[in-house]
């Protein structure tokens, strides 16, 4: 099976930051894998702006050094050479007066197409440019802006940067990006969950004993050390991606895939988490750091040495356990860890199904297993359903633990598409359903802002763990003093 491409309007997509990391590594290899797949053509154009003064020419072959590293069919010779003419550039700068007049001489050619602004810089000049996008006459109707996470640091700074935002451009021209809600069995969370009629009755209290949700990186903070040193695992990853997925996992069934229905269900959860602060959080969060140790078969450095502050307090690793108080789901916890320099790169959802009320082969070889449903978002993206079955063969029954397996690689033909391809040509087609509305990245900061403060102010410092490890023991503790454990299907 392959995907169909439905091809979008022409469209006119500025990068702001167009010669940065997140750019050359994400943004310019999705969209030349959509262009090679016919979704857009050379009626399209793709400005990339940064301070730097620099020719057309040398711009391009930036981007084309970046395909070369980090496209997956940069074998297309004449794709490539053709993508690369709608590849334009003009130095802008964000705070300053500086060529937004050039930027303007340009989109004002195609006043009449979608165009579609990429903030891909540091969140502290999205609300610079957002102001001077409004004040130049570049926010047209058909304009839409793209803010990657972090946004903001706290509910008081995301805020400011919504209402400069806001101030331009109206909720629905917003897309603020959370690349994991394009990942294909993201998505398809989404289908099994509300295409199929088996999960649903299951889908509650009655039959779910738990959840688990684990993003697991094995690299250090590389060269982000600046800003993870100031964000940590908490903010980086529980605030955005984690919260979202719990959302997929925990909303009810929205009444339509119409974007404000979707995310009226996710807000919905949001604000029903249980509220950890500083009179719980001990119990229920923990919070690491890691010290050398081992990834990837070779020696590495521990976080103190990573980021150059001996004193620092930043955690590299999270595990929560989370409470959402309403109909379906009061009593189910919702065990949440994420965290750098661990055993594996695994990013998987796990729902945990209660026990049979009565167990009849007891006095057979084999145990009890949980009935479990697992959603790899990477590596291997697929789902498996774990079931308990008669091993086959003559003699007694023996009762074993074997997975209904889907992979997508092996049942689909190609390559899952990467999910910022899937966002951008979402972007332009203005469908917002798999980005953050404003309530919602609020709703989210205001679960994390009493975690964060609860803290600060203990005396207790992260708790270390060696790198290439699955965290500290708290973490183990956390979930094994419920009866528990963390799955351990990761292979
Ligand atoms: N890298 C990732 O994998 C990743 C993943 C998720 C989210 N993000 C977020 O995406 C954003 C960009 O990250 P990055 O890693 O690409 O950063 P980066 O490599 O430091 O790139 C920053 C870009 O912004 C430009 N810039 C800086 N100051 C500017 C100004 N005053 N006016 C106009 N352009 C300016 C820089 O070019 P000049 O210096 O020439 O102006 C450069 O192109 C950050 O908010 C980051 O947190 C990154």
């Amino acid at each position: 099976m392959t995907s169909r491409i439905v091809p979008v309007h022409p469209f006119d997509l500025v990068i702001f930051g167009a010669t940065g990391d997140l750019a050359h590594r994400k943004i310019f290899p999705a969209l030349y894998h959509r262009f090679c797949d016919r979704q857009f053509g050379t009626d399209s154009r793709i400005i990339g702006t940064s301070r730097r003064a620099m020719s057309v020419d040398a711009f391009r072959a930036t981007v084309r050094e970046a395909l070369e590293q980090f496209a997956s069919t940069t074998d297309q010779a004449d794709g490539l050479r053709e993508f690369l003419t709608i590849v334009d550039y003009v130095a802008v700068d964000g705070r300053g007066d500086e060529g937004w007049a050039d930027l303007k001489a340009h989109l004002d050619a195609h006043a009449q197409e979608v165009r579609a602004f990429y903030l891909a810089t540091a969140p502290d000049l999205f609300g610079d440019i957002a102001a001077k996008l409004g004040a130049r006459g570049l926010a047209s109707p058909l304009a839409r802006i793209i803010v990657e996470k972090p946004i903001g640091a706290d509910s008081a700074s995301a805020n400011a940067i919504n209402d400069r935002i806001g101030a331009v451009f109206a909720e629905r021209q917003i897309f603020r990006i959370d690349h994991y809600l394009g990942k294909e069995t993201v998505q398809n969370l989404m289908a099994l969950r509300f295409a199929n009629i088996l999960l649903e009755p299951l889908w509650n209290s009655n039959y779910i004993d738990h959840v688990q949700i684990t993003v697991a990186e094995t690299l250090g903070v590389e060269g982000r050390k600046a800003y993870y040193d100031h964000a940590g695992a908490l903010r980086d990853m529980v605030q955005n991606h984690i919260l979202q997925l719990l959302c997929l996992v925990a909303m009810e069934p929205p009444a339509s895939l119409d974007a404000d229905a979707v995310r009226d269900e996710k807000l919905k959860v949001l604000r029903s988490l249980d509220p950890i602060d500083e009179t719980n959080a001990a119990t229920l969060t923990v919070r690491g750091q890691y010290r050398a140790g081992a990834s990837n078969g070779a020696s590495v450095p521990g976080y103190l040495e990573d980021c150059g502050d001996p004193a620092s307090t930043t955690e590299t690793f999270v595990a929560i356990k989370a409470g959402i108080s309403n109909w379906r789901w009061t009593g189910v916890p919702f065990y949440l860890r994420t965290g750098k320099r661990l055993s594996e790169r695994v990013s998987e959802i796990v729902i945990v199904f209660r026990h049979v009320p009565h167990f009849l082969f007891k006095g057979v070889s084999g145990r009890l297993f949980d009935n479990r449903l697992t959603i790899r978002l990477q590596p291997d993206e697929g789902i498996k359903l774990w079931l308990t079955i008669k091993e086959p063969g003559p003699g007694g029954i023996r009762l074993q633990h074997v997975p209904l397996d889907m992979s997508f690689a092996e049942a689909f033909a190609g390559p899952t598409p990467e999910a910022y391809e899937r966002l951008l040509m979402d972007v332009i087609r203005g469908n917002a359903t798999l980005f953050m509305r404003r309530d919602e990245v609020e709703a989210a900061w205001r679960w994390i802002d009493p975690i964060r403060n609860a803290w600060s102010l203990s005396v207790e410092p992260p708790r270390p763990y060696v790198a290439g490890s699955w965290g500290p023991a708290a973490s183990v503790a956390l979930i094994e003093r419920d009866g528990r454990t963390w799955n351990e299907d990761v292979a």
